[in-house]
């Protein structure tokens, strides 16, 4: 069942989403060679706790750590660890916060240092099919506008896009429903409402779009080792249009 949210809902998740982008924006200051994912995930998990949020991935489904960071080929749901980041990884930094029991969700992928032009390459197309597929979250349009669009600029550019792994509704769960898929058919799928409100985050790769688990059973990592980068914003559609909840 989809939850429509209210103005005051949104209002609420609005500034969930505003510590998610705070704490983005000072953990990624941080980021350098040398910095280990743990410290960084440590430094997130006070920030957000200092602004009176919750880290909503911790313990969910026995996740181990405030945030997923994943570096170089992983995909995803990186488990933080003492490993120095080093000059020309890649790393995503991943989160979610509840406050007052709305919750927000957002990544970001950043470069360690000085990172090689095909590296670069692959995190502005991603961001840009974020973009590009907020921009169909509007009423009238169908989830599947969204997917369609972010595959279509993706894959016309020589990427992978990730099938096992979605975008989500979000509210007073961190997963609802709809699930909002990277790849899809325009004018398919759930219809899009004023009261929705939905994570979209592509996760594309820079060889094929097939992947693999670690050990540690939460690690997602590209089948081919090749790099992969992965944003996400909260959305919340209004009459008006989609509007960012994960931005300052
Ligand atoms: N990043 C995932 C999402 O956007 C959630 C991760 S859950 C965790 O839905 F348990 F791995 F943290
Ligand atoms: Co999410």
């Amino acid at each position: 069942m989809i939850l429509y949210k209210s103005t005051a809902d949104i209002a609420k998740m609005r500034e969930a989403g505003r510590i998610v982008a705070r704490t983005m924006r000072e953990v990624a200051a941080c980021i350098a060679p040398g910095v280990t994912t743990k410290e960084l995930d440590a430094m997130a998990g006070e920030k957000i706790r200092a602004a009176g949020g919750v880290p909503s991935f911790k313990d969910y489904r026995g996740y181990p750590a405030d945030t997923c960071i994943s570096v170089n080929e992983m995909v995803v749901h990186g488990i933080p660890n003492d490993r120095p980041l080093g000059e020309g990884d890649i790393v995503t930094l991943d989160f979610g916060v509840i406050l007052d029991g709305w919750h927000a969700d957002g990544a970001w992928t950043y470069p360690v240092g000085k990172i090689a032009p095909n590296a670069q390459r692959l995190m502005n197309i991603t961001r840009e099919a974020l973009m590009q597929g907020i921009a169909k979250a509007k009423a009238g349009n169908r989830v599947g506008d969204i997917a369609s669009t972010v595959q279509r600029y993706c894959e016309s550019n020589g990427y992978g896009v990730v099938t096992e792994l979605v975008g989500h509704g979000i509210g007073r769960k961190l997963h609802e429903e709809p699930s909002i898929p990277n790849v899809g058919r325009p004018g398919k799928g759930e219809p899009i409402r004023p009261g929705m409100t939905f994570c979209v985050e592509p996760m594309i790769n820079e060889g094929t779009a097939d992947v693999r688990y670690l050990d540690d059973k939460w690690t997602v990592v590209t089948a081919d080792g090749k790099l992969s980068a992965h944003f996400e914003h909260t959305v919340a559609v209004t009459k008006e249009g989609p509007v960012i909840l994960t931005q300052e």
